[in-house]
């Protein structure tokens, strides 16, 4: 059921997509849909150039014969399209949960507009039920552990922070060689103050909070897709 209804949000967004469009493609289960119906669109000859946030999203992208590009060959992409772990009424959201962020808040932001897809499971009041992912540096992970448990502390965090494992039991590494420290708030009250506070943190590459990127997002739901826009 879940898989359909990301499927239905991918459909809507593709048709967002037109000809000659330079593309981001997201990373998760949702944004794999994009690319899989983008790719049946490749293969009946449409044309678009794209930029993938991820390492796994590019194999995908490459499997189904879509042509990829990266930042420092196009300028501005057209249009990023991308899941998300949480998203709030305003459309802020919280992504990382696939340990994409950097990479996916690079692209969005050098993208006119980024579109979301989600199913509806993903929609908050408030975001924080997801633990928000905190990209660091290997360099120095004790003493930049240290300085993020402190600002999560003083922002109200009910849980603690957890150095991300993959499925082998080490430590998970993203594709930009980095760690990632997985916060546990239950609810973030302020979220473009944590923003400034982590990232002031030397260690702190990035973080999955991505605040007034979103426009649109597509929202699928048993009795249809929802078309959610920002005011922002
Ligand atoms: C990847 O790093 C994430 O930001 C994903 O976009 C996000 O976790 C949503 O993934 P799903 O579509 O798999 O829920």
């Amino acid at each position: 059921m879940s898989e359909d209804l990301k499927r239905q949000a991918a459909a809507m967004a593709l048709t967002q997509v037109q000809s000659g469009m330079r593309l981001g493609l997201g990373t998760g289960s949702t944004a794999k849909h994009f690319v899989d119906l983008l790719g049946e669109r490749v293969a009946a000859g449409f044309d678009c150039i794209c930029v993938p946030t991820s390492e796994v999203t590019a194999r995908q992208a490459q499997s189904l014969g879509i042509a990829l590009s990266d930042l420092d060959a196009l300028d501005r992409l057209d249009i990023t399209i991308d899941g998300a772990d949480e998203i709030d009424p305003v459309l802020n959201l919280i992504k990382g949960g696939g340990g994409a962020l950097l990479r996916e808040k690079i692209v969005a932001a050098a993208s006119d507009a980024m579109i979301v897809i989600a199913d509806v499971s993903k929609l908050v009041k408030t975001l924080g039920r997801f633990p928000l992912p905190i990209e660091v540096n290997r360099f120095g992970l004790g003493a930049t552990r240290r300085a993020v448990a402190n600002v999560i502390a003083a922002h109200g965090a009910e849980g603690g922070l957890r150095l991300r494992e993959a499925a082998s039991g080490e430590a998970f590494v993203t594709d930009g060689g980095h760690l990632i420290l997985d916060a546990f708030f239950g609810r973030i009250s302020q979220p473009e103050a944590l923003s400034r506070d982590l990232l002031d943190i030397a260690g702190v590459v990035q973080h999955g909070l991505f605040l007034k990127m979103c426009k649109t997002a597509y929202v699928a739901a048993p009795d249809g897709v929802r078309t959610l826009q920002s005011k922002v």
